[in-house]
């Protein structure tokens, strides 16, 4: 029987080398990198069995790039977060995100709360944004919620108070040939499959994805066991 995918996780990276190589500014990257958002977003939507794509937007660490850059990925944001309300209608598109969204813009939060509400009803797939995200906060942050309310410190207890109910993560891909994990879902990838690509964002296609979940689907998960 070949291994159920319900979370497919993706670390979105290469948007400043594609440009880089083609003699184009970082933003145009970016740009492009939008365009994949999409048609892997379109993708997912129409995908018999994933029900959580979880993408790596902004890290918390990516606020060291230069302003002009921060500013204008935050810029492309608000855009998706707001074009994207289409696509979400027509494919059932529930529209998430995890991370510390307060220092974000208040017009850029307003829009994503607009968004997520919009499309609350929505059941085909979640999308959620990682956006000033980091995996080790948000497990310290879960620890505190477990303490507070008085709870024994367990897995499951743990588990729960996470920023995001999603679960486990069953695929995880990262782009562009680097090989970490950058301190994204570090709780919920503990027994995810990874794979890594060195396409860059920009040119990751449909069919690279499908090869990717094909090798995946015969892969041997033995969650600790034999
Ligand atoms: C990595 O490329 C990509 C990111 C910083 C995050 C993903 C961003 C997009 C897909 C663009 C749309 C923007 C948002 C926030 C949804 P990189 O700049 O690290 O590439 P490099 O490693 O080649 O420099």
């Amino acid at each position: 029987m070949s291994n159920p995918l319900r979370h497919l996780a993706i670390i979105m990276d290469g948007n400043g080398r594609w440009a880089k190589e083609r003699g184009l500014r970082r933003i145009k990257g970016h740009e492009a990198g939008v365009e994949t958002i999409r048609r892997i977003t379109r993708y997912c939507a129409e995908h018999p069995e994933i029900e959580t794509l979880t993408l790596y937007a902004f890290s918390t660490e990516n606020w060291k790039r230069p302003k002009m850059e921060v500013d204008y990925l935050m810029y492309l944001l608000e855009r998706l977060v707001h074009t994207e309300r289409k696509l979400y209608a027509e494919k059932g598109v529930r529209f998430e995100t995890i991370g510390d969204l307060s220092p974000l813009s208040k017009k850029l939060r307003n829009t994503i709360e607009e968004t997520k509400r919009i499309t609350r009803s929505h059941d085909r797939l979640s999308q959620v944004l990682a956006l000033n995200y980091g995996g080790r906060d948000e497990i310290v942050r879960s620890v505190r919620r477990v303490l507070e309310a008085g709870e024994e410190i367990n897995e499951a207890n743990i588990t729960r108070r996470l920023d995001t109910p999603f679960g486990d993560v069953d695929l995880m891909i990262r782009t562009s040939g680097e090989q970490r994990l950058s301190n994204f879902l570090l709780w919920q990838l503990s027994y995810a499959e990874l794979a890594f690509t060195p396409t860059y964002w920009p040119d990751f296609s449909v069919e690279e994805l499908e090869s990717l979940i094909e090798q995946y689907k015969q892969r041997q998960r033995k969650f600790g066991g034999i």
